[in-house]
């Protein structure tokens, strides 16, 4: 069966980039560049994919998820770089002889063709025998839950239904990797939810690489074994959902990968940061470059439920409760400090408009960043959770 004869590939073949698990890499990526005229979108991509991975790539419109997986299906040239597909080059390879299939935002099924149809339509150009095809389309369909739809029309499907055809159409190739280019996209939010976990399942299921392409960080954090996280065509970070979330490397990931109140801080020593003038004990070290007994400034970042509200005090942060709103299983309270940030809080018990409180936090749920061009005081600094965080704070000294 190919798929054996492939895993056994995968079993001999020496990964070039480094990869501490000693996981098997299906495809390497090696600092690719793209430009679109004067558009630089993909700057020396470079990242590998372990043999059934979920692997997610995440950012804002136009960061070049797309282009980088257009590149991978064949749909798409590179400027300069590498791709191997299980140690053997892929980009001379044409689209449609790589063992990748792509799912679509737009199912782009046919739209005079019933179920049956779409589904078989891969192996009907390939002129495979009208049994083998029967069967195969309707393991596809079991596989994406359509069993039974074979002769419906596309047009008497909804929106998942017509999703999931497309799924079955490739997947019924065996394709040993399937990119999905934001396939969820055009659901509602509770199909959506649905979805994620059946893909996921069916992933598992299959044993096929899933390259999924989203710019929504609940979904990735869902459903991805690694989350390559992107900004303006450059990797800011790869690492488990969890990893990305407890440890984002700098201030951009920390506010893309969801709320997080973001503080310029600074370190003397190690497992102490300050800010604002308080003292704080947090669970990490100096960096290497960092000088002892030095202000060395760093970004805090902070989740909205690791703060605690105390009652005001010396030890604490304090300020003032700006607004609250009750969000089903806890309450947003914000707060300005006295400095004048901006804190989000998240905690199920409420507190007044206007009241005063301490805030604090525990030690390990600090995390401290390197300042980067992202930092919330950056020169020229777009803050990207906008006028939520106010700029004034930043005049503060
Ligand atoms: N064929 C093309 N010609 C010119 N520019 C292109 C082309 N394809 C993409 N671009 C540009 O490259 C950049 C990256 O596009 P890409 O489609 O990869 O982004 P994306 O991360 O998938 O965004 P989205 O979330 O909106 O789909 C954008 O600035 C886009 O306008
Ligand atoms: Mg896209």
């Amino acid at each position: 069966m190919a798929t054996m004869e492939g895993k056994d590939a995968v079993a001999q073949y020496k990964p070039k980039l480094e990869d501490k698990t000693g996981r098997a890499h299906i495809i390497e990526i090696m600092h690719i560049n793209k430009s679109f005229g004067e558009n630089h979108v993909l700057k020396d991509i470079t990242f590998y994919i372990r043999n059934n991975e979920f692997v997610t790539l995440l950012g804002p419109s136009g960061c070049g998820k797309s282009t980088t997986l257009r590149i991978l299906a064949g749909f798409e040239t590179a400027d300069s770089g590498e791709v191997e597909f299980e140690g053997s080059d892929l980009l001379s390879v044409p689209a449609h002889k790589r063992h990748i299939n792509t799912v679509f935002q737009r199912y782009a099924l046919f739209p005079h063709l019933n179920v049956f149809d779409n589904v078989a339509f891969g192996l009907k150009l390939k002129k495979r025998p009208k049994d083998e095809i029967k069967t195969r389309v309707s393991e596809a369909l079991k596989t994406v839950g359509l069993s039974g739809y074979e002769t419906r029309w596309v047009d008497q499907l909804s929106g998942g239904q017509m999703q999931r055809v497309a799924i079955a159409r490739a997947i019924i190739n065996q394709p040993r990797v399937l990119l999905l280019d934001e396939p969820l996209g055009a659901l509602d939010l509770k199909m959506r939810k649905e979805m994620q976990i059946e893909l996921k399942e069916m992933q598992r299921e299959l044993g096929i690489t899933f390259v999924y392409v989203t710019h929504d960080q609940e979904e990735a954090l869902t459903m991805s074994d690694t989350i390559i996280v992107m900004k303006d065509g450059v990797i800011q970070q790869i690492g488990t959902p969890i990893d990305i979330y407890n440890e984002p490397k700098n201030a951009y990931v920390a506010d893309f990968i969801g709320e997080s109140n973001i503080i310029p801080g600074t370190m003397k020593k190690n497992e102490e940061v300050t800010i604002l003038g308080k003292t704080f004990t947090c669970v990490d070290p100096l960096f290497p470059e960092f000088k002892e007994g030095e202000d060395n400034p760093v970004d805090v970042v902070i989740r909205p439920e690791d703060i605690y509200v105390k009652e005001e005090g010396p030890d604490y942060v304090n300020g003032t409760v700006t607004s609250i709103v009750f969000k089903g299983v806890h309450y947003e309270i914000l707060v300005e400090d006295d400095t004048g940030n901006e804190w989000m809080i998240h905690d199920v018990d409420p507190v007044k408009e206007g009241q005063r409180i301490g805030m604090t936090v525990d030690p390990d749920d600090i995390h401290i960043m390197r300042k980067s061009e992202f930092s919330p005081d950056a020169p020229g600094a777009a803050n990207s959770s906008d006028d939520e965080v106010s700029s004034d704070s930043e005049s503060e000294k």
